[in-house]
This record gives C-alpha cells, structure tokens and sequence, in this order.
C-alpha cells in the first residue's frame, strides 16, 4: 500500500461515515477473559455446554449458573482506554458513527458509548424465550425466572447462542454497506456473521483498518493491520482521526 493509502484511516473527511467492530480482545486489558486465548472463557466449559440452545434445553441450570458467573463479574471490571477512546469518537465525530460489538459485558456503554449495538446480546439484560421480550436484568437469573411482559417463567440469559440469528442484522449490514471506514478492534475472525463484516463493507467500498494483538484469521482481507494492545492502538488511531478534523 501506498504511504497515502496507509495513512487514510487516520486522515478521512469528517462527514465520513464509520463502523468499528469490536471483540473480547478490546475487554481483555479490562480483566475479561477472551474465548480463543490460553486461559480462555471456553476453557472448562465445552462451548456447546454452555453457548447453545440445545444446552439450555439439556442443563438449564448449568447455563444459567455460567452466565450468572459472568454477570457477577461486571462490577469488578472497568472501562479500559479502549472503551474510553471509542467513546470520544462517537461524542466529537461530526459523521455516522456506529460501535458494533460481540461483547456482552457493559464497558462500552460504561464509557459512555451512545452509537452502541450488542450483536450477540448483553449480560445486563434477559430475554424471555416465550414471547421474546427483552428486559434489563441485574443479579442472578435462576431457570424458571418469570416474564414481567406475558408471566411465562421461561427467562433466559439474553445472549445470542451458536445456531441463533445475532440481534441488529439489518441495521448492521446497512451501516457496513454505507460506511466509508470499517474498523476491527479485539476479535479473531473466527465466527460468522461478524467475520464477514470486513469482506462486506469492502464490498461496498470502505477502507478497511484491524487493530488486533495478533494477526485475525481475516487479516489478509484488510487494506491495513496494526498490531499491539488495544490499549495503546486504539487511542492512537482515535486521536489521530480527531486530530484530522480539528486541523482541517
Ligand atoms: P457455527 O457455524 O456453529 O455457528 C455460527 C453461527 O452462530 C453464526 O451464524 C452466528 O450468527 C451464530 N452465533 C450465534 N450466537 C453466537 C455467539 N454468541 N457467538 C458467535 N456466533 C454466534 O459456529 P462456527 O464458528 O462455525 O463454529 C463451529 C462449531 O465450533 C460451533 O458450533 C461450536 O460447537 C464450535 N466452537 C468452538 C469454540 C471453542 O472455542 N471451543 C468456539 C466457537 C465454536
Ligand atoms: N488488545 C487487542 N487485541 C487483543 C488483546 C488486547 N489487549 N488481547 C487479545 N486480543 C485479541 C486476540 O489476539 C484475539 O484475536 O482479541 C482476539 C479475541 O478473540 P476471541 O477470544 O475469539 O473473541 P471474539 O473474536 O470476540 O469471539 C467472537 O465468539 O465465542 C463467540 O460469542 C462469542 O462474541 C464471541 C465470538
């Protein structure tokens, strides 16, 4: 690539539009554990345990009790420059901006991230698998929880297991087709849809820019990848970006 070509993710026109992707590598520094990582989230659990509906149907309790481990995690972490730079970009971005993230801890929105959808739902909430109301929740979920919209006691962790459809698709994918710079932040490319996104929004036209620890499984497929902490890269690049539209 080009020197200019390179430098465009740093350099673009403020009414351009942005979509950044978000994965567990953006909460790792936070004290969250990554799925694919030594020491991963799946580590101990069997994904299909744990992250399926068929697991949900077989040992409720088990699913539940995960969940409410992770949930009762939550104060104990916080916000790190990461979440904290995404933030700024989406309070001082004079264009679109739009967090997308696979996450289900809270630190984006506990930045103070507004532009914010959580694809594979969110810890902070519950959702009712018999008429699929969506509910904040705190605390423990035990199984047989009941609906404040219909009184069914079928509520469940509101997360989007393997198998299921993730939340926003539609919005999601006409941001990516309509967006000038894709970035990737923390994730492995190893799951569909969200490691698709690169490909469509290139499609599409958008520069595209990784930010990762590593390289992703999908790394070949952007213009550019940065590699380090998402601590340090993503207030880099951010500050970069807001630094372009105060001097043009
Ligand atoms: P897959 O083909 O089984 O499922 C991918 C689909 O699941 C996508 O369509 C996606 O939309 C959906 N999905 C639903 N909820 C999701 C969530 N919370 N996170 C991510 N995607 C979600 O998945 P795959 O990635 O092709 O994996 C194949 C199999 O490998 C899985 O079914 C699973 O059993 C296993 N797996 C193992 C690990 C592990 O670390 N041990 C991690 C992921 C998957
Ligand atoms: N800074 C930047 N990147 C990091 C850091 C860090 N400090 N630490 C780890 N990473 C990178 C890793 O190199 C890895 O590529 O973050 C990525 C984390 O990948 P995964 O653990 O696979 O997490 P993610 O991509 O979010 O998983 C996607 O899979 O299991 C499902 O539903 C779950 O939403 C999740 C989805």
């Amino acid at each position: 690539a080009s020197a200019a070509r390179r430098l465009y993710p740093d350099v673009m026109d403020q009414h351009g539009a942005i979509v950044v992707l978000t994965g567990a590598g953006i909460s790792a520094e936070s004290g969250i554990a990554t799925f694919r990582g030594p020491g991963g989230l799946w580590e101990g659990h069997r994904v299909e345990d744990v992250c399926t509906p068929q697991a949900l149907t077989a040992d409720p309790a088990l699913v539940h009790r995960f969940y409410d481990g992770r949930r009762a995690a939550l104060p104990d972490v916080r916000p790190n420059p990461a979440h904290e730079s995404l933030a700024r970009l989406d309070r001082a971005w004079p264009g679109d901006v739009l967090i997308v993230t696979q996450n289900v801890d809270d630190l984006h929105e506990r930045a103070g991230t507004r532009r914010l959808l959580h694809m594979h739902g969110a810890l902070t909430s519950a959702l009712c698998a018999a008429c699929g109301a969506r509910a904040p929740h705190a605390g423990p979920l035990p199984p047989g929880s009941r609906c404040d919209a219909c009184g069914a006691a079928a509520l469940r962790p509101d997360i989007v297991f393997f198998g299921e459809y993730p939340y926003e698709m539609e919005r999601i994918e006409a941001a990516l087709a309509a967006c000038d710079l894709f970035v990737s932040i923390g994730t492995s490319g190893a799951v569909y849809p969200a490691a698709g996104f690169v490909a469509l929004a290139a499609a599409y036209g958008a520069r595209t820019l990784e930010l990762n620890l590593e390289p992703s499984a999908g790394s070949d497929r952007f213009d550019e990848t940065r590699l380090g902490p998402a601590s340090r890269l993503v207030p880099e690049w951010v500050d970069s970006l807001l630094q372009s539209t105060q001097s043009s």
